[in-house]
């Protein structure tokens, strides 16, 4: 394989590299990775993350392990095992089902550039949505965004940071809220780290103080990425996103989820059939990172900790995908089905 680089992952000299999202802001560390166990692992801790990129990872991992002569059954048993990672964003299962149809028609040795062209393409892909994005905003926004959904999160520029970076690009003035996202903070330690590199004015803030900068007029647009968004234009994404949803809608914010294609699952009819992941009582009892552990909690506190929610498409003001801007008239009338 080609060597290939983003921002939190590469491909050099015949090694896979992953940066530790886990330890960021403070340490910037590249972890190798060269089997499946690695990978899962690395997916599963969230040292890598994000819908599209966790898709791309494993597609990169599985291309590897080609390369290193694993045989197609015990390539069919190792994308098996990746697929079931983590289970809601379907980016993965769009990826891993390419690598896998590319093995079945051509064999173990076409999986290298499969899994570069997922990657290139991933990078095409957030130039699309970003373009279109970036029309939708105006000079002198107060963009709030949630969860990290920059290059961090996918092979290019992001979705919705991806818009923000576009907006900056046009010239036009902006400042971001930046929702810090608990329980695993990607907000605070991730996307404040992209929005500094990208130069960007923006403001940390915790994500129960939305409501009030939204009553104050201090937030012109919400924008959000997605791990999945069903065909009737429903979607699953970090957790907290719904209540922002709810509180924009009450208060005219125009609220836009942006992701590519390979976000969309057809086959999923509404939110109510996106399988939500369910993560350890430890990431709510406290929180962990290149500083080690802290627990806040009383011991076996019970946690309720479902890593997504979902938002109804009826709170949504527009889609921003890589083929365009879709509105709720479009989205009612099923444009999802056949993208
Ligand atoms: O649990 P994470 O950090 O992987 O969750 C990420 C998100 O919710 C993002 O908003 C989503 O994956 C879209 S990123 C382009």
């Amino acid at each position: 394989m080609k060597d290939l680089f983003a921002t939190s992952i590469k491909y050099q000299q015949g090694a896979l590299y992953v940066l530790d999202q886990h330890q960021l802001p403070h340490q910037e560390q590249w972890l190798p990775c060269d089997s499946s166990d690695a990978m899962i692992a690395m997916i599963k801790k969230l040292q890598i993350r994000g819908a599209p990129l966790i898709g791309i990872g494993a597609s990169l991992l599985l291309a590897h392990l080609a390369e290193q002569g694993l045989t197609a059954d015990e390539l069919r048993t190792q994308a098996e095992r990746l697929r079931a990672a983590r289970p809601t964003a379907v980016n993965l299962m769009n990826c891993i089902d390419r690598m896998l149809a590319t093995l079945e028609s051509v064999g173990p040795l076409a999986l290298s550039r499969c899994a570069e062209q997922l990657f290139e393409e991933d990078v095409e892909l957030c130039k699309r949505m970003a373009a279109f994005g970036a029309e939708l905003i105006t000079d002198g926004a107060n963009i709030l965004t949630h969860c990290n959904t920059g290059s961090l999160a996918t092979a290019g520029a992001g979705t919705a940071i991806g818009v923000i970076g576009a907006v900056k690009q046009q010239g036009k003035q902006l400042h971001v809220w930046v929702d810090e996202t608990r329980p695993l903070l990607q907000g605070g330690r991730l996307t404040a780290w992209e929005m500094a590199r990208l130069n960007i004015p923006h403001t940390l803030i915790c994500d129960n103080m939305a409501a009030t900068l939204m009553a104050q007029g201090k937030v012109d647009v919400v924008l959000v990425g997605s791990d999945r968004i069903a065909a009737n234009g429903d979607f699953a994404n970090k957790v907290g996103t719904y209540s922002l949803a709810v509180i924009a809608h009450h208060h005219n914010v125009p609220f836009y989820v942006v992701a590519p294609y390979t976000t969309v699952d057809p086959e999923c009819p509404d939110g109510k059939a996106i399988p939500i992941e369910q993560r350890s009582p430890a990431e709510v009892q406290g929180v962990s990172g290149s500083f080690g552990e802290i627990n806040w909690a009383p011991d076996n506190t019970p946690v309720y900790n479902p890593a997504f929610d979902v938002t109804p498409a009826e709170l949504v003001s527009g889609w921003i995908l890589d083929t365009g801007v879709y509105t709720p008239e479009q989205i009612a009338a099923g444009v999802l089905k056949n993208l």
